[in-house]
């Protein structure tokens, strides 16, 4: 297959581009670095098969030739990001949406969204399942990010209905791994690359806030088996084990080898108080579920971030 994916210099972009290059099959990756790395591209493009163009997903994308698949993966994603982001956030999540659809439409291809847990909200029900409306404050600091993704929930549904495009949509849970910029300001990595300089852990609020933590590659196990199904609803992607931060912050101290005192600061407007997925669909719909267990993903992202700051000096500053 010739498959298009945006945000191929990002985390899972890249790990994505990876897994089907893997399979044979060919990648226009597209990115503007805006939060991607081009350590990512530079990887990918030992692969002939792999064919990247710098451009801002927001625009239309003059794209010569079939494609089988539009994947749009291009999005800031943690919060440090988009807030310092905004308009881009909103941009590349609804017109960007929107021109990637017209371009599934022109060629004929199968359109697959990444769309994210924070369409929940503050969410008032526990676990979340695809059916829940969610709890979003449309003007809260969260706002650009999970009302962008929710419109680009829409505009994905609307296309398939009115326009016959086959699409998918998957709301991703924290997911984390090798890979992920260190400094993107997610709480995996701010714990792993503190632990790692020998820095005091950052705990804002009173770490008695969950969140469940999925590994890369059982996301994109089921990235790749939704691929395989003709299936238009959202499906949530991610792992049902949950972890207060404080629990979190020991694993990682503890599989680090790190012993210093948390640091407390003040937990950020609107940050949702628990996110666990509700995975019944991905579990009967594709056979799914997650196989990599917290600590031994950890492990593996500890070794890479290890890795990365002792060969590159511009992340160990
Ligand atoms: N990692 C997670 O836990 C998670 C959770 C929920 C949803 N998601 C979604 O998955 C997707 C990928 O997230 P990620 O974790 O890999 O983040 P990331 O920041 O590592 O990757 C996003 C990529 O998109 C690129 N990008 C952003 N705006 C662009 C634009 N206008 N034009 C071209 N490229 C642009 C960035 O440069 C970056 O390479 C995002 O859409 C994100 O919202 C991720």
């Amino acid at each position: 297959m010739r498959i298009l994916i945006t945000g191929a210099a990002g985390f899972l972009g890249s790990h994505l581009a990876e897994r089907l290059l893997l399979e044979g099959h060919e990648i226009i990756g597209v990115d503007n670095f805006s939060s991607g790395q081009r350590r990512n591209i530079e990887l990918l493009s030992e692969w002939p098969r792999f064919h990247f163009l710098e451009a801002d997903a927001s625009r239309p994308l003059d794209i010569a030739g079939p494609l089988d698949w539009v994947m749009h993966f291009a999005s800031p994603a943690s919060p440090p990001r988009y807030l310092k982001l905004p308009l881009e956030t909103l941009l590349v999540n609804a017109e960007g949406t929107r021109h990637l659809l017209d371009l599934a439409v022109a060629k004929g291809a199968r359109f697959f969204l990444a769309s994210t847990s924070e369409v929940y909200g503050d969410p008032l029900v526990h676990p979340q399942p695809e059916g829940y409306w969610g709890n979003v404050n449309p003007v809260g600091p969260r706002a650009i990010y999970d009302e962008a993704k929710r419109y680009a929930e829409t505009l994905t549904t609307a296309y398939q209905q009115a326009r016959g495009v086959s699409t998918r949509i998957i709301r991703i849970f924290n997911t984390y791994g090798p890979r992920m910029d260190p400094q993107d300001g997610r709480v995996v990595t701010n714990f792993i690359v503190q632990a790692l300089k020998g820095q005091p852990l950052t705990i804002f609020g009173d770490g008695c806030q969950t969140r469940s933590f999925q590994y890369v590659d059982d996301l994109i196990e089921g990235i790749r088996r939704l691929m395989e199904v003709e299936y238009h609803q959202p499906v949530n992607l991610g792992n049902p084990e949950e972890y207060t931060m404080l629990e979190l912050a020991q694993l990682v101290q503890e599989l680090v080898g790190s012993r210093l005192p948390f640091v407390h600061q003040p937990l950020p407007q609107d940050d949702p108080r628990q996110r666990r997925p509700d995975i019944t669909r991905a579990k009967t719909l594709l056979g799914w579920e997650p196989r990599v267990p917290v600590r031994e993903g950890l492990a593996r992202t500890i070794a890479y971030f290890r890795e990365l700051l002792y060969t590159s000096p511009e992340v160990s500053s």
